[in-house]
């Protein structure tokens, strides 16, 4: 799948065995870099080793491990990978490897995009997640206290290799939350991928054909993303549709304070998507029928699709719209929610009255 971003044009491999090629795929797109390859404790035992035969150097190739989890696109470890970037005495043309979830993506991007004002940058995503949304697009930074992903830059790759097989060794749930994110595209302008999901699904996820099927839907992911962030590169307009389900499923995560045991950003997308959907039909913009037919997708997909389904303590209408405030501007007690008509005809609405999102989650967490 190219990305089409005038000279800063991409591609985006997809498929069985890539890893084992990275050094000639990198070559020849780059020609003799020399690169610092960072990934997570995770990830490291599985294919490190591999990555790094991979590429000319092999075992001089600099390398940092870092711990695994949100907390990690931090300050702190941003500066570590900077460190390690410049003591391995890498120039500009040089470039920084990303082996690993969305995590190592975003914050070996940023310090990518600094170090040295912006060095080469290649995503060799590992996680669902990060296959079908995360590597792609650009969009790099860290954590902050005050919010998730509130400093960063605008950094695209020199290349994605998404090597199906690394899924093999994610966790069930975290291949789950991935799939949400697949799910989306459907939902937001595809209503003809959507039903191949609903017909692939099983397959999808443990079938005998499954690599040969991960690739397509890994594909067609990247392959939507690929449209709207070439239309759009930051988010002037029609990116905001790759929210669907995200104002609803930030408030989530942010209410869970991240906490990964009780709910992952793909889980929040997931009851998001479906809150979205269900307020969309309160609104009289879309059929409640389309409400049950994702959640049945969804849920047989073994995500979470209520609120009622996250663990622990319940949050309130308040405490959510709290956290919405803070995702989004609010001008004038109006909100920008991404709505829908239904199935694939996602729209971005820009004045949606607060005080009837409130009454909706009230409904919802059954306070009303
Ligand atoms: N830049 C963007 O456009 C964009 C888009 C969506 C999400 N994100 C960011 O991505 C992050 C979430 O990404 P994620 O879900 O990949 O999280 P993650 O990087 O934390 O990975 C999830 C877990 O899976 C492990 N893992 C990854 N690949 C593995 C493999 N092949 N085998 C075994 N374990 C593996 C990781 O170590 C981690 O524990 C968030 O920080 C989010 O903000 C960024
Ligand atoms: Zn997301």
């Amino acid at each position: 799948v190219r990305v089409e971003l005038g000279d800063r044009a991409y591609d985006i491999l997809i498929g069985s065995g890539l890893l084992d090629q990275i050094g000639s795929l990198i070559h020849d797109r780059l020609g003799d870099v020399r690169c610092l390859i960072v990934t997570d404790e995770n990830v490291a035992p599985h294919y490190l080793a591999r990555c790094k035969s991979g590429l000319p150097e092999g075992e001089k190739t600099a390398a940092i491990i870092l711990p695994a989890g949100e907390p990690t696109k931090s300050f702190d470890h941003l500066q570590n990978v900077v460190d390690a970037a410049l003591s391995a005495r890498l120039e500009r043309g040089d470039a920084v490897i990303a082996l690993g979830g969305g995590v190592i993506g975003d914050l070996a991007g940023f310090a990518a995009g600094i170090v040295r004002r912006g060095m080469k940058f290649i995503q060799v995503p590992t996680s669902l997640l990060a296959q079908v949304d995360s590597s792609v697009g650009g969009k790099t930074g860290i954590n902050a206290a005050q919010g998730k992903n509130l400093v960063g830059v605008f950094h695209q790759p020199a290349l994605v290799l998404a090597d199906t097989d690394t899924l093999e060794t994610l966790s069930p749930r975290e291949f789950a939350a991935g799939y949400a994110e697949v799910v989306k595209y459907g939902l937001i302008d595809d209503l003809e991928f959507f039903e191949w999901l609903e017909a692939n699904r099983a397959d999808l996820f443990s079938g005998a054909q499954s690599a040969q099927l991960r690739g397509e839907a890994i594909a067609r992911s990247c392959a939507a993303k690929a449209r709207v962030v070439a239309a759009d590169e930051r988010e002037g307009g029609v990116r905001a549709l790759l929210n669907l389900g995200h104002t609803f499923g930030h408030a989530l995560e942010g209410f869970c304070r991240y906490d990964a045991s009780r709910l992952v950003h793909g889980e929040g997308v997931s009851i998001g998507m479906v809150l979205a959907h269900r307020f969309s039909a309160r609104m009289n913009h879309a059929s409640p029928d389309d409400v049950g037919r994702i959640e049945a997708h969804l849920s047989a997909a073994g995500l979470p699709t209520r609120l009622d389904q996250i663990p622990g303590e319940k949050p309130t209408a308040e405490t959510l719209m709290e956290y919405i405030a803070q995702d989004k501007k609010v001008a004038r007690g109006a909100l920008t929610f991404i709505l829908t008509r239904g199935i694939g005809q996602a729209f971005i609405a820009k004045d949606v009255p607060a005080s009837e999102v409130h009454k909706f989650l009230a409904e919802d967490l059954g306070t009303a």
